[in-house]
């Protein structure tokens, strides 16, 4: 059997950073050796305890949680509470976890586990502030990073925070733009040109209350909020949840398909945040990064049922081949 693959996952929850802690902490595949929190859809403080309330639920309060990030480089802080709620957990109300005791330092963590582990990747699933604060403290320990997966930036769909802008990337593009420049491993993009296709619709919502009322609840809770903000938005019916599609595509990279190239991020001007893509490589770069372009997202459907629901063949496939044929 392979040895589970140790992660880090940078968080902001964030309705839909909340759903892929749980895919991850549902996924076999992976050990997850720490979970750091930038400040992004909420503060930190509001992100750190969604984070405990997820580890508490799924009784992992073992997972060691660290603060990072108050705010971006250089740009003002702006946070995502208009789309994921002033509780980034769509004002459902979710109790609060009894315990949780978070430690301060993100970025030393980030370093001192890079320098530990012998094999670590990190997801990131917020603005890449502590990843590159971590960059900036120490480059060395990132030599040992094994793979690197970023829920940020959009190829060739339009943005979600301007017409070129998506949010992570957005919210401290400076930082998003030094993490390209200065990794030492491709950043795998997982950005908008997939997430956009990964839609937890009210058919998928209704299977998972169906077949495991518990879980189907506390998602229809916590998505309610979300549901509201894409139709009033985007005039979609559900929610797209990006950040489990990066979790997914780290367990099974077969999920999506892309390409190399050298990318860096926009830090002025009209376009701040946008990653720029150098596909027909102007620049005569090497490559830094793999930009995702296309995804299966049925699959991805099947592999965030399985795990968060525990939803069984045949019965998945067919429920499956129902809701994707309507949709
Ligand atoms: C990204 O921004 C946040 O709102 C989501 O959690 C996701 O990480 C999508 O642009
Ligand atoms: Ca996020």
């Amino acid at each position: 059997m392979n040895a589970r693959r140790k992660v880090i996952i940078d968080c902001d929850p964030g309705i839909d950073d909340t759903l892929a802690l749980m895919l991850a902490l549902k996924s076999p595949e992976l050990e997850v050796v720490g979970i750091t929190v930038v400040c992004g859809n909420v503060p930190v403080e509001l992100g750190v305890q969604n984070v405990f309330r997820v580890l508490e639920r799924y009784g992992r309060m073992d997972i060691p949680v660290y603060a990072g990030a108050r705010a971006p480089w250089k740009r003002d802080y702006v946070s995502a509470q208009d789309t994921h709620g002033m509780d980034g957990l769509g004002e459902a109300g979710i109790p609060a976890a009894k315990q949780g005791e978070c430690r301060e330092g993100a970025a030393g963590f980030l370093v001192e586990a890079l320098k530990r582990e012998e094999k670590l990747s990190i997801i990131a699933l917020g603005p890449l502030t502590n990843v590159a604060d971590a960059l900036k403290l120490e480059a060395a320990a990132f030599e040992k990073l094994d793979e690197f997966v970023c829920m940020g930036g959009s190829y060739k769909s339009h943005g979600n925070c301007s017409p070129v802008a998506e949010y992570n990337f957005w919210c401290d593009p400076d930082a998003a733009d030094y993490a390209f420049a200065h990794l030492p491993v491709k950043i795998h993009m997982v950005g908008l040109d997939v997430t956009r296709k990964i839609v937890l619709s009210p058919n998928i919502l209704e299977y998972m209350c169906q077949i495991a009322p518990g879980e189907g609840d506390f998602i229809r809770k916590i998505t309610r909020f979300y549901f509201d903000f894409h139709w009033k938005q985007e005039k979609v019916i559900g929610c797209v949840i990006n950040d489990p599609l990066a979790v997914a595509y780290f367990v099974n990279p077969m999920l999506a398909e892309g390409f190399e190239s050298y990318t860096r991020v926009a830090t002025e001007g009209i376009a701040l945040g946008q990653s720029v893509v150098d596909a027909m490589n102007f620049c005569g770069e090497s490559a830094n990064s793999y930009i995702l372009t296309d995804v299966d997202a049925e699959e991805f459907m099947r592999i965030f049922l399985k795990r968060i629901v525990n939803a069984q063949e045949p019965e998945l496939s067919d429920t499956l081949k129902q809701i994707f044929v309507q949709e």
